[in-house]
This record gives structure tokens, sequence and C-alpha cells, in this order.
């Protein structure tokens, strides 16, 4: 006999549990899987232009800065896919940028133009937009830079909520403050609820870590922190954006932000924070979302076109740990490409 025989003719060893028993089979996998996907759940960040092409971002592969045509077009075709929120990100041209990054509350600046277009064509998607000043802003950081080159809190605040109340004016449905000012959300709900914009929601990016992670989205908008002038510019931008060795600060922005008026919560990045993620789901009845950055798509994107990860394995586990880790919704560059594989 051989040794595999013997080992079947011996009596079973006395196993007083066995976990297998609820992985046997693909229908009782199914059946006792604790967290899932769903393309409802997912945000589809886009990146656009005021030129007329549809241009490849080199640092981002797979991901387009679109014309106002094509941004109408590609989210009528996710729509279809049943991605129907989309986050807008704007390259702004250079001429069109200034120190106190006026042009972000432009009526009939880019963001608004693309807020009319994609109600006209798709009057269901959701339209989330950003709040923040760095594509506006010469010196490319999120608030407005003093010429002793200090981040200015409260001068930025009257800006952004200008910027809001014009995303609101144009029909947003969410807007969604990245800059990492303190005080802002409150602000910025004061400022909805005067003008009338009791229904749009603010997104909170509470947690927004200072993170390498963003450096493909910087190359996408041409928004690094940059000098122009003679003002010293940091270099980075870690006096506004958490300290990524921390978890308790995340709380009391938290506490902050809820108080403030905040509807959604964000944590960013997402796949490197997923303590984070949970530390606030663990403390707040608000919806959590997290952003899956640049970086993060950028790593898996590369790895699976070298052909050493498998894109749609990867894709989808980097995904359900994110929700597993407490986040209802997920920013994700790969959402449409998602949504084709959970519907396929
Ligand atoms: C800026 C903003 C950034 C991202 C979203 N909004 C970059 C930054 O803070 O420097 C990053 C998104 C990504 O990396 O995918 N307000």
């Amino acid at each position: 006999m051989s040794s595999l025989e013997n080992l079947l003719a011996a009596a079973g060893p006395d196993v007083p549990s066995r976990p297998r028993r609820n992985r046997k089979s693909a229908a009782i996998r199914s059946m006792v899987r604790e967290t899932r996907l769903d393309a409802g759940q997912l945000i589809y960040p886009i990146f656009l232009h005021a030129d007329a092409g549809d241009v490849p971002i080199a640092s981002m592969p797979g991901q387009t800065r679109w014309s106002l045509q094509g941004l109408v077009a590609e989210v009528r075709r996710v729509a279809t896919l049943g991605i129907d929120k989309v986050v807008l990100f704007p390259k702004i041209d250079e001429s069109l940028k200034s120190e106190m990054g006026e042009e972000a509350a432009n009526d009939d600046g880019l963001i608004p133009q693309a807020i009319r277009a994609i109600k006209d064509a798709c009057p269901d998607t959701c339209i989330v937009t950003d709040v923040a000043l760095d594509p506006y802003n010469c010196d490319g950081h999120d608030g407005i830079v003093s010429s002793e080159g200090v981040i200015l809190n409260d001068e930025t605040i009257e800006v952004l909520c200008a910027q809001a109340a014009c995303h609101a004016r144009a029909g947003a449905d969410i807007v969604a403050p990245s800059d990492m000012m303190d005080g802002r959300v409150g602000a910025i709900r004061t400022q909805l609820d005067a003008e009338g914009h009791t229904d749009v929601s603010i997104m909170a990016y509470t947690a927004k870590y200072a993170s390498a992670f963003y450096g493909p989205f910087r190359g996408a908008l041409d928004s690094a922190p940059k000098a122009s002038g003679s003002k010293p510019i940091p270099a980075d931008k870690s006096t506004y954006q958490m300290d990524p060795a921390n978890v308790r600060e995340a709380l009391r922005e938290l506490e902050l932000d809820e108080g403030e008026g905040a509807d959604i919560v964000m944590v960013k990045p997402a796949g490197p924070y997923l303590d984070v993620i949970r530390a606030l789901r663990e403390q707040t009845s608000l919806p959590v979302a997290a952003y899956q950055v640049s970086g993060e798509y950028l790593m898996i994107k590369s790895a699976a076109q070298a052909g050493w990860l498998d894109e749609r394995a990867v894709v989808l586990e980097t995904l359900l740990g994110i929700r597993r880790a407490g986040a209802d919704i997920i920013l994700t560059y790969f959402a449409p490409q998602v949504a084709e594989w959970l519907n396929g």
C-alpha cells in the first residue's frame, strides 16, 4: 500500500472543530461570506481639462484627462455599468492660476460647466466635487500661501466657502473638502445653508494623511507644490495633512467634522490605513468612505501590466479588505472595471 493509502486506512484524528466545513463549496462560501462588494458603494474619480482632446495620463495608465465632451460620454458609459457616482478633478490652465485661487469660485469655470453638462446628459448621476485650492493655486497648495510661506487657514476657508457655494449653484450633489483646513466643514455648511443649498451634502476628508501615495495624482493635474515667485513654498503638505503615524488624531478630526455637520467622513489613503478606517467605523454612526488613491492604483496597475499580479483578483481583494475594515463607500479609479467584473 502507498503511504497515502496507509494514511487513509488509519482511524481519523480527533479534530474537535472543523472550520473547513464552511469552505467546502462555492455555494457554502457565498452563504457565510461576511463582506460583499457592490457597484453602488463605489465612487469613480474622473479627471478633466478645458482642452478639446481626451489625453491619456502618463502617471496613471488606464486613466484619461477628459475634455468636457469626453467626460459626458464617460459618465454616460459608466452609468450603464451601475457606476452612478463620480468625483471631478480639474486640471486648470496655468494662466487661470493665482495666489488666492479665485478661479475656484468662477460660476463659468470648468467645474461648474462640467456639472451642468453631466446633469443635462445623466440627471441621475450623483456628482461629487473636490473643494480645495491646489488645482487653482499657482503655489500648488490646498490653501493660500502667505509671503512667509505659511498656509493660511482662515483666509483659505473664505475661498473654500465661495468654491463650495459655486459648485452647489451649478448642481453638485455632494461637496468634498479635501484641504484639511481647521473649521472648514462648519463654515461650508453655514454658507451652503445661507444660500438655500440645505440638500447639498458634505463628504469631509476627515483623516487625510500627508502621503507619498498622491504622487501620480499630482502628476495628472500638474498640481504639486512648486515655487513660482520669490516667496518660500513648503515642499510638502505636512502642516495641514495628517502625520501618517497618528490614529488618535483621526478620532479628534472625526469629532470635529461630525460636530460641524459632515454627512460622510473619509479616510485617505485607504489600503495602508485600514486601522484608521476601523477606528472611525467604531466611533461614528455616519457612513465612512475610504479613498484608494493614485499611488495604490498605480502599484497594482504597473505590477499587473508587467504580468506579475493578477489585476482582477488583487483589485477585488484590496477593495474587499477596505470594506472589511469598515468602509461603507470606496473611491477608486478601478470603479468601472470592478462594476464590469461584478456584473460579468
Ligand atoms: C488635493 C487632492 C489630492 C488628492 C485628492 N485631492 C492630492 C493632494 O492632497 O496632494 C489625491 C488623490 C489621489 O492621489 O488619488 N486636494
